[in-house]
């Protein structure tokens, strides 16, 4: 949608035009093909003294039209470290590098690992290339004035980082782009307006996935109601758009018969909260509540383009929460798939119900290793973590471990909060099996968690609450302000180092 740029790989070569990237350390210091070219400024240590650029992370000397050279701009990116320092963060320099490139029509990133360093070029420059991607995204379908916005989707047409190990880094790219592609798919379902994205056109969207060669099967009223799940439904009747239940498989691994790893998302197109409705203000940030539906989709993709060796199946429950005549009503009693009856004290808390029935259907038709289910479930999850650590609940500690280091390995972090039989308690109604809600409003979350905690069994289970972390309301190195994609770079990762065989 938004331009993005044409990322290559190319021997190393000094550049006679457009401009250039050169990456230096705290010492100034410069190796290969880069040393060379800053040795031919005339005056560079003045210019860089008189700027006071001393390579500090994230800095950067820009020089236009350097004397000595053709090139039209030069840019010194400071990693800002030394001999012994932790290994930079490749891709979070790549976003910075890339904003200070801009909107430049060719640009050249020289990757010579300053001195003093070791890291690997290809995977620095590969790194570097996927930060720039994820920088460079921006939503403007409907912007019918397009012009490169200062702060989002910075973008150069022609980005080439030039490196020895040209082969090493194009092989390493496809699995850098696949993801790259997925994070921008689930950043755009994000970002579509609910007026275009209701359920089936959402289900129409997942289906899409047959291309990347995922299987997909919707399921729509009729089947979700043979299948009796009851929850689901009951959040969907008060809006005129049907809900779906989509399911995506993608058999990477090498028998059919591996037990597959399984995650689901809530699917909320848009949450009024229903006859419980919600106050108006901010009440439009609610067409980001399937950001959780919507990071399976661009996880599936990410899998499937990579051709990860697992068998994987993404599940998203779809619908919408809307107060009209058939609405249902808080007091209601809904019978959910599992057989649990279920009184809906509050309508607006409607994606644990939603999830209630698909993680029972995923776990009885699915047999999975594991499954992790992703939500914007609880406004107290941004009370508690804010927008830096989605909230962590499971019943397995090896799974809870797994998550939380390839949270840290990708920067998509997770906190864990307990899970107690004494919150479970709060949820057992006088008229049914359970209610949705608890009394009051303590622990929001966990009582939320508690909830999807009755309908996944003995299966090992994850449920990540992410309505603080899948919306940004700043611009950050790699995450353009707007929908962030959490979670796929970070399950992408939980796969890759844990599930594949
Ligand atoms: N979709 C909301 C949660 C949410 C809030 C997501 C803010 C993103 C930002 C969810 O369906 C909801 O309304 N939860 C209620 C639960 C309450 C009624 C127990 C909430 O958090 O207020
Ligand atoms: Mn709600
Ligand atoms: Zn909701």
């Amino acid at each position: 949608m938004a331009p993005i740029p044409k990322i290559a790989f190319s021997k190393t070569h000094l550049p006679d035009s457009g401009t250039v990237a050169v990456l230096t350390d705290s010492k100034l210091g410069f190796s290969g093909s880069s040393k060379k070219l800053i040795a031919g400024i005339k005056g560079f240590d003045r210019i860089a003294k008189a700027a006071k650029f001393v390579g500090k992370a994230g800095s950067a000397l820009e020089i236009a039209a350097p004397a000595g050279t053709d090139i039209d701009r030069l840019i010194v990116f400071g990693l800002g470290r030394g001999e012994g320092d932790p290994a930079t963060e490749w891709v979070k320099t790549g976003g910075q590098v890339l904003g200070k490139i801009g909107n430049a029509d060719k640009a050249t990133v020289l990757v010579d690992i300053p001195p003093g360093l070791d890291d690997d070029a290809a995977k620095a420059a590969t790194d570097m290339a996927l930060g720039a991607r994820l920088r460079s995204y921006s939503f403007d379908r409907y912007k019918t004035k397009k012009k490169p916005d200062e702060e989002n989707g910075a973008c150069a047409s022609n980005l080439t980082f030039a490196l020895d190990d040209e082969a090493g880094a194009k092989k390493a790219w496809k699995a850098h782009l696949a993801l790259a592609d997925g994070v921008d798919i689930a950043r755009d379902l994000v970002n579509e307006p609910s007026n275009i994205l209701y359920p089936e056109e959402f289900a129409k969207r997942a289906a899409k996935l047959v291309g990347d060669g995922v299987d997909v099967e919707i399921l729509d009223e009729r089947a979700l109601k043979k299948l009796g799940m009851g929850a689901l439904l009951g959040v969907g009747q008060g809006s005129d758009k049907e809900s779906r239940v989509v399911v995506m498989r993608w058999n990477g691994a090498k028998s059919s018969k591996a037990k597959p790893v399984v995650f689901i998302g809530k699917g909320v197109t848009f949450d009024t909260g229903g006859i419980s409705i919600k106050p108006a203000a901010s009440m439009e940030d609610m067409k980001g509540d399937m950001a959780g539906a919507a990071c399976v989709v661009g996880l599936m993709h990410t899998l499937a383009g990579r051709k990860a060796k697992v068998n994987a199946i993404g599940l998203i429950g779809l619908a919408e929460n809307m107060p009209d005549g058939k609405a249902q009503r808080p007091g209601d009693i809904v019978t959910s798939m599992s057989g649990q009856t279920i009184e809906i004290i509050n309508t607006d808390a409607e994606g644990r119900l939603v999830l209630g029935d698909v993680l029972w259907y995923a776990q009885d038709r699915f047999k999975p290793q594991f499954m992790v289910n992703l939500a914007t479930l609880t406004g107290a999850i941004l009370v508690a973590l804010g927008q830096e650590y989605a909230g962590l609940f499971s019943n397995n500690d090896e799974l809870s471990a797994n998550l939380t280091a390839a949270g840290k390995a990708v920067n998509e972090l997770v906190w864990r909060l307990p899970l107690a039989d004494a919150y479970d308690k709060k949820i057992k109604a006088d008229a049914a099996d359970i209610k949705n809600i608890s009394n009051g409003r303590d622990a929001g979350s966990i009582i939320a968690a508690q909830f999807l905690q009755r309908f996944v069994g003995d299966v090992p289970w994850a449920h990540l609450d992410i309505a603080g972390t899948a919306w940004s309301n700043e611009s950050k190195p790699t995450i353009p302000k707007g929908a962030t994609a959490y979670g796929v770079r970070l399950l992408d990762r939980l796969v890759a180092d844990h599930y594949e065989r």
